[in-house]
């Protein structure tokens, strides 16, 4: 029987859609390798969110296929992001690559692998505003959180942004098949699932996605997000729901109110801000000002104050001063980020802002790169603190990576903890833990 192994880049939409396409090469016939090594199949599933992102999927790519003359019957493909960015080209860069897979064609992926073994060559690609092929949930033996695409592509055309021209325009999945999914994952034993979205609050805004056969909202949720939410949270097994990525639009008082009320909906949210300079902001065209973005997050602080917050941050957009940077800097510092995700500005071809002078030099792009990862790391360390002493509901899951003797699991707030499992205690169960030292990215408990 061949194996096949994936090697995935990226967002969490791309682990999703590695999963999926595993799920076809099982159904087809062909089975999981024990490692990479031993793969007939390789597939790199690829991000381009940042130039350095494309550079290591293309170093992988190389590489694999130099090692063609020791493993000759070995097939490579690509999927993802960059495969539909680069189309065609992509086999002028990698030759002996056998397919490459855009992101709206995922389920072509056996066809390709059995082409590739009659020794053919495919590019599938599908036109961006063609609707993709439904998904459907499944999960592998034991496995108790997963994550469930609801909204595809993005919109919104922030300067600076890939994803529009690789996940094409927004649309988002009907309630009732997403709704679907998540019983049958719960069926399955899931009890987490992470609903995905470039823009997810936009869910349904564009096209409608609860039709007149829906039953109505029992809370009187009218925004279709917040009601899909609530449906999911009604699905009996799914004890913890989390979404990504959010957007200051979308905190919404019917999303707060869901936060306050709904125990099910885990009090995490991830709000990447971008920048703090409002005229960055705006050269970015993010749709919010300093102030808008630090409103919203005050209005969910003050409704919900255990809520944990994390971001993404960009630094060196074009023509980012030191004193639109020290905005930057006062604006975590005002948000109180849980954690932030800090990037250096990496301009992408066919983007507004790659047509304007990266004039931040890489130094000073490193300098205030490390500068935010340094206030973070106090700034997460003194958060974590304050939870010294309570009591923390842990969704364990499994032996920890760096300790074998320890285990971690998650908080609601989504902040890993590591524990002294006690005898029985299975990954996907819930225990309550005291936290007794705070580390900036991780807490201990007895
Ligand atoms: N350069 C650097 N970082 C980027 N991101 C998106 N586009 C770029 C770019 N061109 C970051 C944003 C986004 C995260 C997923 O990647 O912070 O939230
Ligand atoms: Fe990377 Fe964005 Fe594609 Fe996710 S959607 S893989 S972050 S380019």
């Amino acid at each position: 029987m061949l194996t096949f192994a994936f090697h995935t880049y990226g967002c969490q939409m791309n682990v999703r859609e590695s999963e999926a396409a595993a799920h076809a090469l099982l159904d087809a016939g062909f089975a999981l390798a024990p490692n990479e090594e031993l793969a007939d199949i390789i597939i790199v599933n690829s991000c381009s969110v940042r130039g350095k992102a494309e550079d290591k999927a293309l170093g992988k790519l190389g590489l694999l296929c130099s090692r063609k003359r020791e493993h000759p019957n070995r097939i490579v493909g690509l999927m993802g992001c960059m495969a539909q960015r680069l189309g065609e080209s992509i086999f002028q860069r990698v030759p002996r690559l056998d397919f490459a897979i855009g992101t709206r064609c995922t389920e072509r992926i056996v066809q390709a692998v059995n082409a590739a073994l009659a020794g053919k060559q495919t590019l599938a690609l599908r036109a961006l505003h063609e609707r993709p092929d439904a998904s459907s949930g499944h999960v592998v033996d034991g496995q108790f959180s997963a994550y469930v695409t609801i909204l595809l592509g993005c919109n919104r055309r922030c300067t600076y942004c890939i994803v529009p021209d690789v996940r094409g325009n927004e649309w988002s999945r009907p309630a009732r098949e997403v709704i679907a999914e998540v019983r049958v994952l719960s069926k399955q034993g899931v009890k987490e699932v992470t609903l995905l979205g470039q823009s997810i609050m936009n869910y349904g805004l564009r096209t409608p996605v609860f039709t007149n056969d829906d039953p109505p909202s029992p809370g009187g949720y009218v925004l279709p997000f917040p009601r899909l939410l609530e449906a999911i949270a009604a699905i009996p097994g799914i004890e913890r729901i989390r979404f990504t990525s959010g957007h200051p639009a979308g905190v919404t008082p019917e999303l707060i109110r869901l936060f306050a009320e709904e125990p099910k909906l885990c009090k995490h949210l991830h709000l990447p801000v971008q920048s703090g300079s409002t005229r960055v902001l705006s050269r970015m065209r993010r749709g919010y000002t300093r102030d808008g973005y630090l409103e919203a997050v005050a209005r969910l602080r003050h409704a919900v104050p255990e809520i944990a917050i994390t971001t993404d941050i960009i630094v060196g957009f074009p023509g980012e001063t030191e004193s639109d940077f020290q905005e930057t800097r006062s604006l975590m510092n005002a948000a109180e980020f849980d954690n932030a995700f800090i990037f250096k500005y990496s301009p992408r071809p066919g983007t507004v802002s790659a047509t304007w002078e990266d004039d931040v030099s890489e130094e000073e792009k490193s300098r205030r790169n490390q500068i935010l990862l340094d206030d973070q790391d106090v700034r997460g360390a003194f958060r974590n603190q304050q939870l010294i002493g309570s009591s923390q509901r842990v969704l364990a899951e499994g032996p920890s990576l760096r300790n074998k003797s320890k285990w971690s699991g998650r908080t609601s707030s989504n902040k890993i903890v590591i524990f002294t499992a006690p005898k029985g205690l299975q990954s996907g169960d819930f225990i309550d833990l005291t936290i007794v030292r705070a580390a900036p990215q991780t807490l201990y408990a007895d």
